[in-house]
């Protein structure tokens, strides 16, 4: 008898079989305390609380159990992706637990928490030059894997499978706990959150809006990158952004700082900088609508951007030191 029959057979759904099993399915909370409107409430999806840490879990067991169902990643295979850091986490862990060796190019501008988490999971991290940020990492990840085509690079950039996860996942999982939700509010990296969650929630009640956060043209919020700075992703094209975005909203590095520190002090809830962000972007559409519900993604937890003073320094300390260190 397995633990699952033993489980099933003691109606148990709190003994899980594997670590992979607690992805997903992260709780939501009520943050209206924070709207500045009384008429519009504020909902955080907390995907903190996956097992390795942020939303990019689900992810990265879509892109790896995808490529094992298509033959493309095969036992003892090794993995190569550029991540600055949650991707790279989540893909190191479950490659550690299913015996894949990995690489991972980063720029040497990433917060060491992330360096120290790659090496708690034992991947070959490859550092690339800080001043070409993520892109630099990109570059070189696809140039190594062409010239290793015996690796399985799983490129979430342009793979089908990342904004699948939210597209099976996520978006389910927000309209079955918040199916008031009016407004869906998420920084863009990838674009896969917001391409597959918009896309699913869209088809359930066209009237929702899907709200992307950007930083400004070349400024950095950690996470997030702007669509004019040079790159489409793949992801964004195939899933047609364009015509899922129903608003973009530009949001400053110091208010994504300010915001990170209001959603610790005023609720709990101890996020990454992208969360903020995100929370920012949130007030901007709470404040311009009558009434609504609004839901946005906590991203990940602060951990790993203890560091950086993100919390506790001075604030134009803390906004110096976000110029300085790439997180996306
Ligand atoms: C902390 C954080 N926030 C937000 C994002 C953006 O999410 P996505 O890649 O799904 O657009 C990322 C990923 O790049 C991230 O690491």
């Amino acid at each position: 008898m397995t633990l699952a029959d033993v489980n099933r057979r003691r109606g148990s759904v709190f003994v899980h079989q594997s670590a992979l099993d607690l992805i997903g399915n992260t709780p939501m909370v009520d943050v209206s305390n924070l709207s500045p409107n009384p008429n519009v409430r504020l909902v955080a999806k907390l995907e903190s609380q996956n097992p390795f840490g942020s939303v990019k879990d689900r992810i990265a067991k879509s892109m790896i159990e995808d490529a094992e169902r298509e033959g493309r990643l095969v036992p003892g295979q090794r993995i190569i992706e550029p991540s600055s850091g949650n991707t790279g986490i989540a893909l190191a862990a479950i490659a550690k637990m299913k015996g894949y060796p990995i690489t991972i190019l980063m720029p040497t501008s990433v917060s060491i928490e992330r360096r120290q988490m790659l090496e708690v999971f034992g991947a070959d991290i490859i550092l690339t030059p800080g001043e070409e940020g993520s892109n630099g990492a990109v570059r070189r990840a696809t140039e190594m894997a062409a010239q290793h085509p015996e690796w399985c690079f799983l490129y979430q950039y342009a793979n089908d499978a990342n904004p699948r996860a939210h597209y099976e996942t996520t978006g389910p999982e927000i309209y079955r706990d918040c199916p008031e939700i009016t407004h869906f509010v998420a920084g863009l990296g990838t674009s896969g959150t917001l391409m597959g969650t918009g896309k699913y929630l869209k088809e359930q009640n066209p009237d929702i809006k899907i709200v992307a956060v950007e930083p400004p043209l070349g400024e950095r919020v950690e996470g997030l990158r702007n669509l004019d700075d040079g790159y489409i992703p793949p992801v964004f094209e195939h899933w047609n952004g364009r015509e899922l975005l129903d608003r973009k909203r530009v949001v400053r590095p110091r208010e994504s700082l300010e915001m990170t520190r209001r959603l610790v002090t005023e609720c709990g809830i101890f996020a990454g900088i992208s969360s903020g962000a995100s929370l920012a972007g949130a007030l901007k559409v709470a404040s311009e609508i009558d009434e609504g519900t609004i839901v946005f993604i906590v991203c990940d937890g602060g951990w790993k951007y203890l560091s950086t003073g993100a919390y506790t320094d001075d604030l134009d300390a803390a906004e110096a030191a976000a110029e300085k260190i790439i997180y996306f």
